[in-house]
């Protein structure tokens, strides 16, 4: 699954799956434009790898012009934009509906669903003027199903469907695939907010249930993910467009999650 001279773009490329997915993506060839809001990790990131093979570029997904200095950065540098994978993301509050604030709501949705939005608009003009490539949005187990106290995101992460498959319908013919990598419980920073904000003073006690919850009794690693990105972005993959692909281990098989009990 070479990615021999292509050139990539990563959102949320600091830690977790973004971080995992670079690795990945450098190991197999590729160059890539990493951005991320956090400017310390992605460049200590950048440090540990090849030099040249990354460039790290500070921004906020929510913010149309990180996507479009993320894009413009690639075809200044390296002329073109092969692989773009939105990846950024938070989880937000863990809290039932009527209790969910708006401010909340509307944060989870300008980087969950905007950032992919701003993202998908300008890697689609990069990857029209060159030809084609593959764009590959994190979406999530929840967005195919719900989850309890997770109104934001879970409506995030089904409008990220929604555009994934609207945008590989409208540019198959240029050559674009676009598709969704939906991970179920993967072990990085978001899960550990999981737990904080569930349980403060027993985070482990959550960590438990959700393992328990998993056919494969683990949590899933970022680099499960990312081989599953790699994939996507690779040519062999290269019949597959406009689809959910889902790394769970075994989770949406039949999935009980702690958290679907209903609001007292
Ligand atoms: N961890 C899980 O269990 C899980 C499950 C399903 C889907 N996901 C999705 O995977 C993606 C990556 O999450 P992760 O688990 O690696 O979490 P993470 O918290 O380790 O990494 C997310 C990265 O995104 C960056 N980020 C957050 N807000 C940003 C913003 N506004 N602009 C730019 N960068 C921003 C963070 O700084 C961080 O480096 C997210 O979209 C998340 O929703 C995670």
């Amino acid at each position: 699954m070479s990615l021999e001279g292509r050139i990539a773009i990563v959102t949320g490329a600091a830690r977790g799956i973004g971080a995992a997915t670079v690795k990945l993506f450098v190991a197999r060839g590729a160059t890539v434009v990493a951005s991320d809001k956090d400017a310390e990790p992605l460049a200590a990131l950048a440090s540990e790898l090849p030099e040249g093979r990354v460039v790290t570029l500070a921004g906020d997904v929510a913010e149309e012009a990180t996507s479009a200095t993320l894009v413009d950065t690639a075809l200044e540098r390296f002329g073109r934009l092969d692989v773009a994978f939105l990846n950024a993301g938070i989880a937000g509050d863990l809290t039932p509906t009527h209790e969910y604030s708006n401010a909340m709501f509307e944060r989870v949705m300008a980087i969950n669903t905007n950032g992919v939005f701003f993202g998908l608009k300008h890697s689609i003009r990069a990857m029209m003027a060159g030809g084609g490539g593959s764009i590959i949005c994190t979406s999530s187990v929840q967005g195919l199903q719900a989850c309890g106290f997770t109104i934001a995101y879970t409506a995030a992460k089904h409008a990220v469907m929604g555009m994934v498959r609207t945008a590989a319908l409208e540019y198959a013919r240029h050559n674009i695939r676009v598709n969704a990598v939906n991970p179920g419980v993967t072990d990085t920073a978001m899960m550990q907010h999981v737990g904080d904000s569930l349980a403060p003073d027993d985070p482990d006690s959550v960590r438990a249930e959700f393992t328990e919850a998993i056919p494969m009794g683990r949590y899933g690693t970022p680099e499960d993910i990312a081989r599953m990105v790699g994939f996507l972005a690779s040519d062999e993959s290269g019949y597959i467009t406009g689809m959910p692909h889902v790394v769970a281990g075994g989770m949406t098989a039949h999935w009980a999650p702690p958290m679907q009990v209903p609001v007292e």
